[in-house]
């Protein structure tokens, strides 16, 4: 028998922390050996060239959602698997919904049977859009014993968001049992007002969708987020930040000592409000709902300011939020017609095979981050941030051998079929890209290669997260009384 089942050689291997040129020995789908040389392999996989990468951890994308008015989220967990590998990422954190009025296990012990159809290992964050006695006392423990880490709350959209009550007691549950807090930034009140003015004022295209929601009421509920999170000290990560505004609301916390990390996302690093104000001649402007998510695209200055906040570190990871709705069927983006005001346009777009490439070509090619930088945002920081670490996000002996092989300058002209996600669109449709995932291996198995993604449905893995120090809280208060005492 081979000493190893696999040996990646003649690779430059990349980490969050440098770069190495060494050969990768995989054994029972684990990393084995890093060393100059290595022979005896069942498999050796030439990577001459090219730069061998942690599986990318995307940390934030939404899969087979089950919807409480009976509709499941397009992309479903097979689909969204391949998407994943055709892209380089390996892991993902996605998410459960919880149905308001209801408790919260039902959907969870169905999800995880969804989740086990797949092809891609993951863990999942719970949605509570109620933050009920049922669901945070007396169903929370078991899913905390099954894994569970990390909780999602939205402080925005009907009928998903919390109010201050609420999201206080989220934070409080999520202390007494160790888990992370990860918050939709923007203010409820303040988007429906503009809203409403808005469509009173026949203001209804796509375009409007970012009027709706300018920076400030991101960054309002940054803030507030932020200071309630203070008040229980609960460790949160703010989700999917568009804008600088709301970017030094995280800085400013981070210099504070708070536990408080930043997701960005690819979007908000290449696209504009600009591109919802985009018209074709078969769907007028309904064409601009392609590029609607929340919070809103912002403009080019924006985008370099995000860059900024990236490279100083304040956020520190990016995830697609891939959360598509195809465009040309009925039940995705045109779902109450294509004359629908803008309010009334599913948000989210898909992006799961195009982040690492989109952060590659756009940060690494283009100077603004480090090659060191592109693998911790992409996957060492989201696997540490969300208790993945070591199994996943780096290249260490010992972890899960989920590597990618990375042709740094190959040229791609971004399509919908390269994305090989269920999605009828891309809004990222003919961009060009410099660097390309050649191979990808998920556990020491090659299930993507040159474009060809060959792994059988059903060998997902879900991944437990057990407690973790990063995320503990600080044990700072505002006085001596501890209102939600961790267990
Ligand atoms: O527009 C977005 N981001 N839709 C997905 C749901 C969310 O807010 O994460
Ligand atoms: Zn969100
Ligand atoms: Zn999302």
């Amino acid at each position: 028998m081979a000493e190893y089942d696999v040996v990646v050689r003649g690779g430059t291997v990349v980490g969050a922390f440098g770069t190495t040129r060494c050969d990768v020995g995989v054994k029972d789908g684990r990393i084995v050996a890093l060393a100059e040389r290595l022979t005896d392999a069942d498999t050796v996989l030439d990577a001459g060239g090219l730069l061998v990468l942690p599986g990318g951890v995307d940390s934030h994308c939404h899969l087979e959602e089950q919807m409480p008015d009976g509709s499941v989220i397009e992309e479903s967990f097979e689909t969204g698997s391949a998407a994943c590998f055709a892209g380089g990422t390996t892991s993902v954190v996605c998410f459960v919904q919880q149905w308001k009025g209801h408790g919260i296990a039902e959907r969870y012990w169905e999800h995880k049977r969804r989740g086990a159809t797949g092809m891609v290992d993951h863990a999942f964050h719970q949605i509570i859009t109620d933050a009920s006695d049922l669901a945070l006392e007396q169903e929370l423990p078991a899913l905390v014993a099954d894994g569970l880490r990390s909780l999602k709350v939205f402080l925005t959209y009907d009928p998903l968001h919390l109010d201050d009550a609420q999201y206080i007691r989220v934070l409080a549950a999520a202390r007494r049992h160790g888990m992370l807090v990860t918050v939709h930034c923007e203010n409820y009140h303040a988007i429906n007002w503009r809203t409403e003015a808005l469509l009173k004022a026949g203001l209804t295209a796509p375009k409007y969708h970012s009027w709706s929601r300018p920076p400030v009421v991101e960054r309002e509920a940054t803030h507030r987020a932020i200071a309630l999170a203070e008040l229980v000290d609960q460790p949160i990560q703010v989700f999917h930040v568009s804008c600088e505004e709301a970017a030094e609301e995280i800085a400013r916390a981070q210099a504070r000592g708070l536990k408080v990390w930043g997701e960005t996302c690819p979007q908000y690093l290449t696209l504009t409000a600009a591109h919802m104000d985009r018209s074709n001649p078969q769907d007028g402007p309904f064409e601009g709902a392609k590029f609607m998510c929340s919070p809103s695209p912002r403009d080019e200055a924006e985008q370099q300011k995000v860059w900024g906040m990236l490279k100083r570190g304040v956020l520190d990871v990016v995830s697609s939020d891939h959360s598509g709705s195809s465009f040309h069927n009925s039940i995705g983006k045109a779902a109450a017609g294509r004359d629908a005001n803008f309010s009334q346009i599913p948000n989210g777009i898909p992006g799961l095979a195009a982040r690492l490439p989109i952060l590659f070509s756009e940060g690494v090619v283009k100077g603004r981050i480090s090659l060191e930088q592109f693998v911790a945002i992409t996957a060492t920081n989201p696997a540490r941030l969300m208790g993945l670490a070591p199994r996943k996000g780096s290249i260490n002996v010992g972890a899960d051998a989920d590597l990618v092989l990375w042709d740094p300058k190959k040229q791609v002209t971004l399509t919908n079929p390269l994305m090989q996600h269920v999605i009828d669109y891309t809004p990222y449709e003919g961009m060009q890209v410099t660097g390309w995932p050649v191979a990808t291996l998920r556990r020491g198995e090659v299930v993507m290669r040159d474009g060809k993604v060959q792994a059988q449905p059903g060998t997902a893995r879900y991944l437990p997260r057990n407690p973790y120090a990063f995320i503990a809280p600080r044990g700072i208060l505002s006085n001596d009384f501890d209102a939600a005492p961790p267990a």
